[in-house]
C-alpha cells in the first residue's frame, strides 16, 4: 500500500512537472508506458506537435518520407517554417490549415490521409486541439529561432542497425548468406535470434531466441514493443554475446571468409606478418574502409597477441568481436 502511494505521488510529481499530461484519446484502448508517459513541451510550437501527433505521427513519424513529427525540429523546419504549409500570421492562406480541413487545393486534399479529415474529428471531440486553438497558434507564430539556422552541427547523422541489421550485418561479414528478403530476415537454423513476429510458427515457441531478439532491440507487435531507437548499454551487450558466438563458430570452422592470410594453425611469433596481413583484411571487411596502420597495429597488440597464448581460435574470435562492437559497423 504504501508503495503504491509512493508511486502515485512520483507519478503526480511528474505529471505536474511537465504540466497537463496528456489523457490517452481513448480511454479504453490498452495503455503503452511509452504512450502515457507524461510528455514535456519545450514551447508552443513543441505543444502543438505533441497535440497534433495522435492523429499525425503514425505517417509522419521517424523515418517516414515526410518525418513532420520527428520531433521538434523535424515539425519546425519541415512543416511550421515551411510557408508551403504554414504562412505565419495568417491561418485563411495556410495550406495546413486547409489540409486539415478537407478543402486543400494542392496534391492532398486532406489530412490525415483516409477517413474524416483532422477538422471534423476535432469538432466530435476526438482530437487533442480544436481548429480555433490551431488557427490562433499560426496567427501569433513566432519568427523561427536564429540560433536554429542552417544546419545543427550536433544533430545525429547515424543511427544504429536495427536488430534484424545486426544480425545480417555480422551474417555478411562472416560469410554465411544473409537471409534477404522479407522481413524479419532471420535465419532458422543456427544460433541467431528471431523476431517474435517471424512468419516461422513454431519459433514462437522458442523464447531463447525470442528474448535475445527484444534484448538486441527489436520490436515486438506481439507485445507491443517499439524497436529500440539507440543502443543501450543491455542491447550493445547482448550484441556482444551474439557476435561472441558467432564469430567463434565461424573462426572454429576455419571459414576461408575469415583466414584470408592468415591459417587459422599459425602461432606467433613466426606468423605475425600474415596475422597482421589478416587483421587488416578483416578490418576492411567489416568496416568497409582500409584499415590505418594504428588500427591494425592495436588489434594486433592489444586484442590478437594477448588472447594467442590461449589459441588461435580465441584470438581470432576477440579481433571479431572487437571489430563487430566498432561504431562503423553497429550504426548506420
Ligand atoms: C494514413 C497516413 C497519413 C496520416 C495519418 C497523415 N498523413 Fe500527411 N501525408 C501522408 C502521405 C502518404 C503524404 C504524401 C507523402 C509524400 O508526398 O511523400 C502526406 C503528406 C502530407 C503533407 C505534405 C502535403 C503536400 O502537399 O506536399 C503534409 C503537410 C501532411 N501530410 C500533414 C499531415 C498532418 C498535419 C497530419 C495529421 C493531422 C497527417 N499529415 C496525417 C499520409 C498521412
Amino acid at each position: 500500500m504504501r508503495v503504491r502511494n509512493a508511486l502515485a505521488s512520483i507519478a503526480m510529481l511528474a505529471a505536474s512537472a511537465c504540466g497537463d499530461p496528456l489523457p490517452p484519446l481513448d480511454a479504453s484502448a490498452p495503455r503503452d508506458a511509452s504512450v502515457s508517459a507524461p510528455v514535456c513541451a519545450t514551447n508552443r510550437n513543441d505543444e502543438i506537435r505533441l497535440k497534433l501527433a495522435p492523429q499525425c505521427e503514425a505517417c509522419h513519424g521517424a523515418r517516414a518520407g515526410r518525418p513532420f513529427f520527428e520531433n521538434l525540429a523535424a515539425f519546425e523546419d519541415l512543416l511550421v517554417y515551411n510557408p508551403a504549409f504554414v504562412v505565419r500570421g495568417d491561418p485563411d492562406r495556410s495550406p495546413l490549415v486547409a489540409m486539415l480541413e478537407g478543402r486543400a487545393t494542392g496534391a492532398y486534399r486532406q489530412m490525415p490521409l483516409g477517413g474524416d479529415p483532422f477538422a471534423t474529428r476535432a469538432s466530435r471531440g476526438e482530437t487533442r486541439v480544436s481548429m480555433d486553438e490551431l488557427r490562433e497558434w499560426i496567427r501569433a507564430l513566432p519568427p523561427p529561432d536564429p540560433s536554429r539556422q542552417g544546419p545543427d552541427p550536433a544533430a545525429i547523422t547515424t543511427r544504429r542497425l536495427s536488430a534484424d541489421e545486426a544480425i545480417n550485418a555480422l551474417a555478411i561479414a562472416l560469410g554465411q548468406p544473409a537471409n534477404s528478403g522479407v522481413p524479419p530476415l532471420l535465419a532458422l537454423d543456427g544460433p541467431q535470434p528471431l523476431s517474435p513476429d517471424s512468419p516461422a510458427g513454431v519459433d514462437y515457441q522458442d523464447t531463447l531466441r525470442r528474448d535475445t531478439y527484444l534484448m538486441l532491440g527489436g520490436p515486438s507487435y506481439l507485445a507491443q514493443r517499439r524497436a529500440e531507437p539507440t543502443w543501450s548499454p543491455g542491447s550493445l551487450l547482448t550484441f556482444s554475446q551474439l557476435a561472441q558466438g558467432m564469430c567463434s563458430r565461424a573462426a572454429a570452422m576455419n571459414n576461408a571468409q575469415l583466414f584470408k592470410f592468415a591459417m587459422a594453425s599459425e602461432r606467433l611469433p613466426m606468423a605475425e606478418a600474415n596475422v597482421r596481413r589478416n587483421i587488416a583484411y578483416l578490418y576492411e571487411r567489416f568496416l568497409h574502409e582500409p584499415a590505418p596502420m594504428t588500427a591494425v597495429d592495436a588489434l594486433f597488440t592489444r586484442v590478437y597477441q594477448p588472447a594467442e597464448s590461449t589459441n588461435t581460435r580465441v584470438a581470432w574470435t576477440q579481433v571479431c568481436v572487437a571489430l563487430a562492437r566498432d561504431p562503423l559497423f553497429i550504426t548506420f
